[in-house]
Formats: C-alpha cells, structure tokens, sequence
C-alpha cells in the first residue's frame, strides 16, 4: 500500500524557495476537484472568494460569506492528502479589527482543518497579520489588484504602473514580511516589479498576472480549465476546453435521450 504523502508546510515553501523551485497553486473549491489536484502534485489549494464569482454566479468576491468560505474551505479539505490548502478570508472578517480577525481566523483554522489563511492588503494590516501569526495562524498576504477593493481601485486593472504606487507597493510586501507573513500573492501587477518585489523578500511571492519571475504561479481553476466562459484575460493561458467538452457530451446525451438511444440494453437489468 503506499505511504500517506507528507503536507507541504510552509518551511517546504521557503526551502523552495531558496532552491529556486516554483510553487504551483491553484484554486479549488470541492473535494472532487482537490483529489485530482492533490494527485496531479499541485503544492497549494486556495479556497479563493472568487468561488463567489465562478461557482455561485456574483460580479464580485464582496458578497462571499464566512460560511461560504468554511464549507468550501471544508470540503476542499476533504480531498488532500499533500497540498497546502489556505481559505480566503471573505471582505469584513478581517478588516474591522486584529481582535476579530483572529476569531473569523481562529474559526476557519478550527473548523475545516486548513493550513492557512490569506488576506488581502499590505501595511494597512500589517498589525493583523501579527495578531494572526502570534496566536499560530499562518498568513498568506495578498497585494496589486486585490478584489476586494475593486470598486475603490477603479475596476479590474493593473496596479503598479506608476513610481508611487509601485514605491508603496514594495513598502507593503516589506510590511507582510516583517508582520510573519509566510507568501504574498502578486495579483495584476507588472513584470519587472513583481521581479523585484521577490528579489526583495526571502518569503515566496505568487503570481498571477504579474510575469514570470514571482517564486510561484496561482490560477483560478475553471479558467485555467476552459470551464469559465465569462472570464478572459491575458494572463490566463487555457490548458484544456473542457466548457466546449461539457456541451458537447450534454448535447449527445440529450439526443440519445430523446431519440430513444440511451439507455440501451448494456445500461438495463433483464430482472
Ligand atoms: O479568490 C481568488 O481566487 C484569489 C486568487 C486569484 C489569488 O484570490
């Protein structure tokens, strides 16, 4: 029988980074797909609050509930054996005070047995994220186009472009680092700035939308898989077209159906 495999931790991730191996992250929101993941050798599930817009339908991630996160984040769980999996922590559990961070925090570690949590924001929070990490929780920052913020931010657009907001956003990785963060997802951000921001820091950074030279790269799932037809952006490079495959079998299914082709006497018991 083979061995249980061993979780990566978060030391796993620091040693790879110095060895200058790449972090492979997705996101992943269900059993099924987290024991696929797990096998296929993925180093970190993100129970992202993006499950908000692919799963249940909402423009944005700022409806996404702390119940939602914990069901998902749950059942993510469920599936790993390997993996890393850090649950999303959902607007307003995290930002009001440290005091109620901890206990939204507390709760998620508690109760789904997840490895670890990531916020959104940089200095802002950095006395959060002290907070979290003195009590034991690890944190995985998150900075550039943090969704949470989008109607603030002007839209979904890239962050960083100008000397003053790139200059702050080095001051805000330089900030998790030092609160305990343990990696910071880079979303939306230029190239050559996400290339020094990771130079910069001895924790890993994840990119997404933010060039090749970050410590580790994240997509969301169902876009990487093709499943997600309302999203499309540059950085997202499409790896299989399962959407197209998943009409496709549902159209044949539904013509056998109605022509009388399915099911046939491999698919019926005699008695
Ligand atoms: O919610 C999410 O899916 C995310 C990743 C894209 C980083 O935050």
């Amino acid at each position: 029988m083979a061995d249980t495999p061993k979780p990566v931790t978060t030391h796993d991730l620091l040693h790879m980074k110095a060895q200058g191996k790449r972090i492979v992250v997705l996101t992943c929101y269900d059993a099924l797909f987290a024991r696929l993941l797990d096998a296929a050798g993925v180093d970190i599930l993100l129970v992202g609050d993006s499950v908000n817009q692919v799963l249940a339908g909402a423009e944005t991630t700022l409806s996404a509930t702390l119940d939602q996160m914990l069901y998902h984040t749950k059942i993510v769980r469920r599936g790993t054996q390997r993996a890393m999996v850090v649950c999303d922590m959902p607007f307003l559990t995290y930002q009001v005070s440290p005091a109620e961070a901890v206990r939204n925090c507390g709760r998620v570690m508690a109760e789904t047995d997840c490895h670890g949590v990531k916020l959104e924001g940089g200095r802002s929070i950095a006395g959060t994220v002290r907070a979290l990490v003195d009590v034991g929780i690890p944190v995985m920052g998150h900075l550039g186009l943090t969704p949470q913020s989008v109607h603030a931010l002007g839209g979904y657009r890239v962050q960083g472009r100008d000397e003053p907001t790139a200059e702050r956003l080095k001051d805000d990785a330089r900030a998790l680092e030092e609160a305990g963060a343990f990696a910071i997802v880079l979303e939306l951000i230029p190239a050559p700035l996400a290339s020094q921001i990771s130079k910069a820091l001895t924790i890993p950074t994840i990119g997404v939308g933010a060039g090749p030279a970050c410590d580790g790269q994240v997509l969301v799932l169902h876009d990487m898989l093709g499943l997600n037809d309302r999203f499309t952006a540059k950085f997202v490079k499409r790896y299989a077209a399962l959407g197209e495959e998943v009409r496709e079998a549902v159209r044949l299914y539904a013509a056998e159906v109605r022509e009388g082709r399915y099911p046939g006497p491999e698919h019926s018991f005699p008695k």
